[in-house]
Order: C-alpha cells, then sequence, then structure tokens
C-alpha cells in the first residue's frame, strides 16, 4: 500500500503542475485530454485504497469466547458493526450483529479505526463474518476464524517472532509460512511495522496490516490468525524511555487490556501469555516489575504453560556494548536481568520469547544468571521475522548461547500432550532448530 499511497499524493501535484502553466488552448486542451486519460484510473484506484478496510484480529478478554474485530479504513460513514454466525450452522440460520465503536486513527488523515468484540462465543468454534454490513450481502467479504479451545487439546500451536518489517517481500514470505503451520494465534514481541512512530513512515502500517490480512489465513482451515502484540522500539518515536504518546500509532492501533502495553492474555486454564514493555513506554522497574510479581505469583502453579514476552532481550546476540561479544552487558539487559529474570526463576515460567537482535537464539537453561541444567529457564528469539539478519557469536563463544544463527525466522510452539516443542523456521520452511 505504500506505492497505493504515493500515487495518492500523486494526484494533487499534477494537478497543480496543469493549473499554474500558461498554456495555449492547443496545449491546455492537450493536458485536459491526458489529465482525463492518465488520471482516471488513478483516481479509482486511489480510491479503491483508501476505502478498503484493512481487517485484523486481537484479544482484550478470554479468546475463548471473545474476539476483538478491528479495522482501519477511511470511510466516515461506515458503521461500526460485525455481522458473524457459526461457520456449521445450517443454511439460512440467523446472524448476529455485534456493533463496536471507532475512533481517528492517529496519522490524522481522516482514517478511523473500528474495533468490534464479539462476545459469548462458543469456545473452540469456527466462525464466519463480515464487517460495515448489516445483513448479508452477496458478493461481500467475508472472513473466518476460530475461538480457542476451554482446555488444552492433544495438540496446540502457536507461533512467536518479532521485527517483522523491512520490506514488504520478506513479511510477505514468513507471514505465508506461519499461515502453513496453522497456528491457534501469533504472539508477535515488537518491531512490527517500523513506523517510528513517524507521521513520515506511517504508510507501513498500512503495508503491515494488508500483509497480515492477506497471507496469515491458516492454510488448514482459511481462519485469519489472531495477533497477541508486545511493544519495540520501532513503535516509538525515541525508541527507549519514552511514554505511551510517543507510540501513538501502536496505541491507537491494538486495543490492549488495560490500555497498557503490560498485560496478560490467559487462555482457558493452561497458557499464559504475559506481555511486556522493555523500557518503551513504560520502565522495567517499578510498577511494572511488580504487576510481572503478581501476575506470575498468581499463575504459578495453576497454570502449566507461562510465556513472557517482549522486545529487547536479557540475553542477546547481536548488540553487545564496545569491547565485549556479551550483549547481555548492555545497560537495559542488565536492567531486565536485575528486575525480571529473577521473578521468571522464581516462579519457573515455561520459557521466555525475546526479539530485537535480528538473529536466531536459544540460550542454554539459565537460573540466577547462570546455566542450571536442572532448573533453568531456555530464552528463545532473537527477532528476525523479515528484517535484514546481524552476525551472532561463533558457536561457544558466549557462555548462554546454546544456539545462535544469523537466519530470518519465526518460530512455532506446538504443545503436544502437553509438552511444549520448539522449532524455528525459515520462510522456505527450512528447520534451523528443534528444542523440547
Ligand atoms: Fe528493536
Amino acid at each position: 500500500m505504500t506505492r497505493g499511497r504515493s500515487v495518492l499524493f500523486f494526484v494533487p501535484d499534477f494537478f497543480a503542475v496543469v493549473s499554474l502553466e500558461p498554456l495555449k488552448f492547443g496545449r491546455r486542451l492537450f493536458f485536459l485530454m491526458l489529465s482525463v486519460l492518465v488520471l482516471a484510473p488513478f483516481k479509482a484506484l486511489a480510491k479503491r485504497l483508501a476505502k478498503r478496510p484493512l481487517v485484523y484480529l486481537t484479544w482484550m478478554r478470554d479468546p475463548t469466547t471473545t474476539m476483538m474485530v478491528n479495522w482501519l479504513d477511511a470511510d466516515s460513514h461506515s458503521p461500526d458493526y460485525v455481522l458473524y454466525r457459526r461457520l456449521a450452522a445450517p443454511r439460512g440460520s440467523r446472524w448476529t450483529l455485534a456493533r463496536g465503536s471507532r475512533h481517528t486513527f492517529a496519522d490524522q488523515k481522516k482514517r478511523f479505526v473500528h474495533h468490534v468484540e464479539l462476545q459469548s462465543l462458543q469456545p473452540n468454534t469456527e466462525y464466519v463474518f463480515t464487517i460495515r454490513s448489516q445483513g448479508p450481502t452477496r458478493g461481500g467479504q467475508y472472513f473466518r476464524f476460530r475461538t480457542m479451545p476451554k482446555t488444552l487439546p492433544k495438540h496446540l500451536r502457536f507461533v512467536t517472532g518479532g521485527d517483522m518489517m523491512h520490506d514488504r517481500k520478506r513479511v510477505d514470505a514468513m507471514n505465508k509460512r506461519a499461515a502453513e503451520l496453522n497456528p491457534w494465534f501469533a504472539l508477535l514481541g515488537g518491531d512490527l511495522a517500523y513506523a517510528n512512530g513517524n507521521s513520515n513512515e506511517v504508510g507501513k502500517w498500512d503495508d503491515w496490516l494488508e500483509s497480515w490480512m492477506l497471507n496469515c489465513i491458516r492454510r488448514g482451515d482459511g481462519g485469519l490468525i489472531p495477533m497477541v502484540v508486545a511493544i519495540g522500539n520501532h513503535e516509538v518515536a525515541g525508541g527507549t524511555g519514552k511514554v505511551p504518546k510517543d507510540a501513538k500509532y501502536f496505541y491507537s492501533l491494538f486495543p490492549l487490556p488495560a490500555k497498557r502495553s503490560f498485560y496478560a492474555m490467559d487462555i482457558g486454564d493452561y497458557l499464559s501469555l504475559i506481555v511486556l514493555d522493555s523500557d518503551h513506554t513504560e520502565r522495567v522497574e517499578g510498577e511494572q516489575e511488580a504487576w510481572l510479581d503478581k501476575a506470575l505469583s498468581e499463575r504459578a502453579g495453576k497454570v502449566p504453560l507461562v510465556y513472557p514476552c517482549y522486545h529487547k532481550p536479557a540475553y542477546g546476540t547481536a548488540k553487545p556494548p564496545a569491547d565485549s561479544n556479551d550483549s547481555s552487558k548492555d545497560p537495559l539487559a542488565q536492567k531486565i536481568i536485575k528486575h525480571w529474570c529473577p521473578l521468571f526463576d522464581k516462579y519457573q515460567v515455561t520459557a521466555v520469547f525475546e526479539n530485537d537482535h535480528h538473529t536466531y537464539k536459544r540460550t542454554h537453561p539459565l537460573l540466577n544468571n547462570q546455566i542450571d541444567r536442572k532448573r533453568g529457564i531456555v530464552y528463545l528469539g532473537d527477532g528476525c521475522w523479515g528484517v535484514d539478519t546481524r552476525a551472532v557469536p561463533k558457536p561457544g563463544e558466549l557462555w548462554y548461547l546454546a544456539k545462535a544463527e544469523s537466519k530470518r525466522h519465526l518460530i512455532s510452539v506446538t504443545i503436544r500432550d502437553g509438552k511444549p516443542e520448539y522449532v524455528a523456521y525459515e520462510a522456505d520452511g527450512k528447520v534451523i532448530d528443534q528444542h523440547s
């Protein structure tokens, strides 16, 4: 859509050239005809692009009985309606109309973000829906999704990764790989569109959302893949040490539980995603640390699968301070090691997902900042869904790394009979690493 957006800007510029030139009649006629021939298709294209809603799914509450349908569009008259029903409902069954709300997208260009939460859904059930319409329409655009199961099934898969889009081609390719794996959802660890909270780069969100909508459709059943998002430095003007208003597009697009960039997403009684903000718009220590302690203590011993996920790594691969190869010595990494990792150890989380370094990594099991093969926690990452890669230390060179590769990947997490298996895939399906 970035290309489409440049077309939008082209139209008024071209008019300006035509009207300001002192032209003789013949030349004027020539330019008039040219403008009709050239601009008409551009105008039609621009109108289509501006009106095409970019649809994406998230959760604010219980993923077994709710679904948040979101879309971004430029139509001030489009109602905040989602019409839906169970896919397996008999022909002629009634549709349910859900109403939601909208707000102006933070780009201030008369665009709107719509949120409609579908509630009281049946768990583990496929639904079909359409947006902006009160009644089913012939030729309308219909989407599917599936609610999460209430109890842990024998086989459950999700995908995770971050650092997604330097260019459209590579994010498309990895999104397609995600769809091939038929995940129930995607846990995205920040640096999504790389718009940097900057108005000159806001079109990257259109590209990113469009890539997700078109490519992240489960191969097995055609369902859209819901996303659970963490914030990264490229969501924020200034990167780190900032506040929510510096990440206006991120907060504008994603309705977050408690309207905060750190939150827990509990799925049934079996899986908790602990999404954290690694100093982008919230501080590592203080309020977030206290919340993390409470969130983990409430779930310890009750929820079998607990996964913290955030952007900047404690045990990174490719951004060491000067005169070192040890990325964990970075000041922000040290802060996470001091304030968060002891809580991961204490409450024995299942594994931790980190991002930001544009590499693949798996650490040895770590406890108390040392290798501990009995009670240690494995940290997986390091954020390279669709971006340029960085170099990694050689095998054995950095004490905490069990595996590191300079490769784009996503991590597939499969819970089979209650046991997690982690497989890192490249976009073409090649396996980089397997761990269980
Ligand atoms: Fe980053």
